[in-house]
């Protein structure tokens, strides 16, 4: 597994904590970096209709527009936005999702996180098991305090996906987010440090 780069000093904010020297994991999954040849799941998740709604990967990306999404995921932490992890399948290695740890407030002791899992590898458990890993590595970060999500009121399944995780709902932010051309309402979850 190679850790992709060191942390950039970003302006103002000092430098992001380092890349965890072992993989966190939980259950069937491990968050390890994206690799070259990860871009199977950009093809799998830019089939969804709304992971590309709510990231940069394109709907139905080309071969070419899915090696570029890896790549950005791989610079991510060298760029100070934070840690975005492939979910991959403890027993093969295989990366069937994406969870991020977006660190911009870490200054004021939180985070954010987002996660989509590959269609095909749905309903198992995998999104709870990869936020139950990421959100025990978020508490590794001193400075860390707070982990926040943004799911919109629909998504059933995110919501229970955080409530499973350990995060509590805080409140609903009217027309918080422009996704797919218009203000959705976000519900705000939350999960404290212990
Ligand atoms: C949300 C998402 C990550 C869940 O991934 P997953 O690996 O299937 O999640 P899990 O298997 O850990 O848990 C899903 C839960 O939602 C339930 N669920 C799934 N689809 C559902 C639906 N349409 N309605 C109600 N519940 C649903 C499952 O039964 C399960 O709950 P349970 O464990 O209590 O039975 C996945 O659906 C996804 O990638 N969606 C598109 C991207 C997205 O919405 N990301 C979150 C943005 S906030």
């Amino acid at each position: 597994m190679t850790p992709p780069g060191e942390p950039r000093r970003r302006a103002g904010t000092g430098p992001l904590p380092p890349w965890p020297r072992s993989a966190p994991r939980h259950g069937q999954v491990v968050l390890r970096p994206f690799e070259p040849s990860d871009t199977a799941l950009a093809h799998a998740l830019g089939a969804d209709p709304y992971v590309p709604l709510i990231g940069s990967l394109p709907a139905r990306p080309s071969p070419q527009q899915a090696r570029q999404w890896v790549r950005r995921q791989r610079q991510k932490h060298t760029d100070g936005e934070g840690f975005s992890f492939a979910i991959a399948d403890a027993a093969t290695d295989t990366a069937i999702g994406a969870i991020g740890l977006w660190l911009r407030d870490l200054p004021q002791g939180r985070a954010t996180a987002g996660y989509a899992v590959s269609p095909e590898h749905r309903g198992s458990g995998v999104a709870t098991s990869a936020l139950v890993a990421l959100t025990a590595f978020a508490w590794t970060v001193p400075a860390l305090h707070r982990v926040e999500l943004y799911i919109e009121p629909w998504n059933t399944a995110s919501i229970r996906v955080a409530t499973a995780a350990g995060y509590r709902r805080e409140r609903l932010l009217r027309a918080h987010q422009w996704i797919g051309g218009t203000r959705r309402d976000m519900l705000l979850y939350a999960a404290i440090r212990p």
